[in-house]
Formats: C-alpha cells, sequence, structure tokens
C-alpha cells in the first residue's frame, strides 16, 4: 500500500516536472523574425504567451533587459527575462540551472539563431546577465559558412 502511495507521488511530481513553462513574449505586430522564434519554442515545448506591443524598448526596459543588450522582442520565464532570438535549449538550461541572474540575451539578430534561420549563420553569444547589467557568455555558437 505504502509503495503504491509513493509510486503514485513519483507519478504526480513527473508530471508537475515536465509540465510546460509558459513564455510571455512582448513583440513588435510588425516582426516575422518574432513569430518564427515564438514558433521554435512552442516545438520546444513551450506554451506562450504574446503581446503586441508598439515600443519594444519600453517593454524591454519594464522587463529589466539593459538597452545594450536588445534585440527585436523580449520575454520572460520563470522568474528570468530573455531578449532576443535565445535559442529554446537554452532557456531550458537556465531553468534547470537557476544561475543567480536576470536572464538571458542574445543582442542583435545574430543570422543562424532560432527564428533568423538562414543559408548561413554567423556566430554568436549567448549572454548570461545580471540585473546590474554585468554579461557573462552562457553558450557561444561558432557559426557556420555557406558551402
Ligand atoms: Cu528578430
Ligand atoms: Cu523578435
Amino acid at each position: 500500500m505504502m509503495k503504491r502511495i509513493l509510486g503514485f507521488l513519483f507519478v504526480l511530481f513527473a508530471a508537475t516536472a515536465m509540465a510546460a513553462e509558459t513564455v510571455e513574449v512582448w513583440k513588435d505586430p510588425g516582426c516575422g523574425c518574432c513569430t518564427a522564434w515564438v514558433d521554435h519554442l512552442k516545438t520546444a515545448g513551450f506554451k506562450v504567451r504574446a503581446h503586441e506591443v508598439n515600443d519594444i524598448n519600453a517593454a524591454r526596459a519594464k522587463n529589466g533587459v539593459p538597452q545594450a543588450l536588445g534585440a527585436c522582442h523580449t520575454a520572460r520565464v520563470g522568474g528570468y527575462a530573455i531578449e532576443g532570438h535565445v535559442p529554446a535549449s537554452e532557456i531550458k538550461r537556465l531553468l534547470q540551472e537557476k544561475p543567480k541572474a536576470a536572464g538571458l540575451a542574445v543582442p542583435g539578430m545574430p543570422l543562424g539563431s532560432p527564428g533568423m534561420e538562414a543559408d548561413r549563420s554567423h556566430p554568436y553569444d549567448v549572454l548570461l546577465f545580471t540585473a546590474g547589467g554585468s554579461t557573462s557568455v552562457y553558450r557561444h555558437y561558432p557559426g557556420k559558412d555557406r558551402k
């Protein structure tokens, strides 16, 4: 009997751990690559709640992201800010590792990042940033030239 209860609790716990996290996204209504990034998140298993905003700079500031790290959309999940075309795999890693930081950013819109797919990709860094604005490289993506 005890074993059965423990088994049930384990299944319940596992189901909770697997439940999709919701990413809240603020984006420009006319931004195609934002929509492509949202699709990338959904494919990776995230739920997405998107808001169209006309002033992305204001939304970014409200989200606690330094303007210097700015891209085309700003987002929030699990208490962290996510700025720009951050790969879903890095967001999952962030939510698992829970570092002391304000969030992740991919400044600009590097070709080859999720939502910015092209026939070639530029090297780019996923940056971990603090509320004070200091950054460190969370992961480097090397990019790849057209063959
Ligand atoms: Cu973009
Ligand atoms: Cu965007």
